[in-house]
């Protein structure tokens, strides 16, 4: 069954250990991302660790392999259970970040790569040197070339996750944000699916950020998207 994992979209880890109390036992992982990791640094990680919490650690890593595969090996150490890696760092970037987390072997984290982000369209591409390829074409380039090159699963939207679930080799993580329960507020994202939709689509990890963080009783809004998950 697919699983949820909540976005700690917050600015400290005070706040973050609050969110993850408030929300309590229904949910069992959670993603520092950005904001949230250059404000706190690996405290934040271990605070969520220590209430007994999987984290997912997403700085979408993109640099030269040995400065990757050195940035992974410090995530495997902090005990991270999924991160980021962006696709566009090519073949060795991918393989020295899988490699580097293959190390800890039964612990070790699963690498995601993200093929293009949600926020570039066709003109975006074409201004950075991808001529002739629309941004379908491109996510299908790169989540070929990150599974071929060792990445252990994709962060893909909900429009993409149905088409590329069925075309890459079983075992691939898929791992959906932009997911709103029907009738919530969208907030900035534009291209949504329900839970259901998604885990019908192929997703094996949903991200929900603001359905849950931004409710009166976040416990229950999360027990409200598992439910929907769990009925599928
Ligand atoms: O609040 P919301 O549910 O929109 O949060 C979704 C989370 O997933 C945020 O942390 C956002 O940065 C992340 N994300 C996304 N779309 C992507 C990649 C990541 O919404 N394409």
């Amino acid at each position: 069954m697919a699983e949820m994992i909540v976005a700690l979209d917050v600015q400290s880890r005070l706040e973050a250990v609050d969110r993850v109390n408030a929300i309590g036992d229904a949910v069992g992982f959670y993603k520092i991302g950005l904001e949230l990791f250059t404000a706190e640094g690996p405290d934040v990680v271990w605070a969520v660790k220590d209430l007994g919490k999987k984290v997912f650690l997403d700085l979408k890593l993109h640099d030269i392999p040995r400065t990757v595969e050195r940035a992974v090996r410090s995530a495997g150490r902090l005990g991270v259970d999924l991160l980021t890696i962006h696709s566009v760092g090519g073949n060795a970037m991918i393989r020295a970040a899988a490699d580097a987390a293959a190390e800890f072997g039964e612990s070790a984290p699963k690498v995601l790569a993200v093929t293009v982000l949600t926020s570039l369209d066709e003109m975006d591409l074409r201004d950075v040197g991808i001529l002739g390829r629309t941004p379908a074409d491109q996510v299908r380039a790169a989540a070929f070339l990150s599974v071929a090159s060792g990445a252990d699963g994709l962060v893909c939207s909900p429009r993409e996750v149905g088409m590329l679930s069925k075309s890459l080799r079983k075992g691939t993580l898929f791992v959906t944000p932009g997911v709103r329960p029907a009738g919530a507020a969208l907030g900035d994202q534009k291209r949504v699916a329900t839970p259901a939709d998604a885990v019908r689509d192929g997703a094996t990890h949903l991200v929900v950020g603001r359905p849950i963080l931004a409710a009166p009783d976040p416990a229950a809004a999360a027990q409200a998207i598992l439910a929907e998950i769990s009925a599928n």
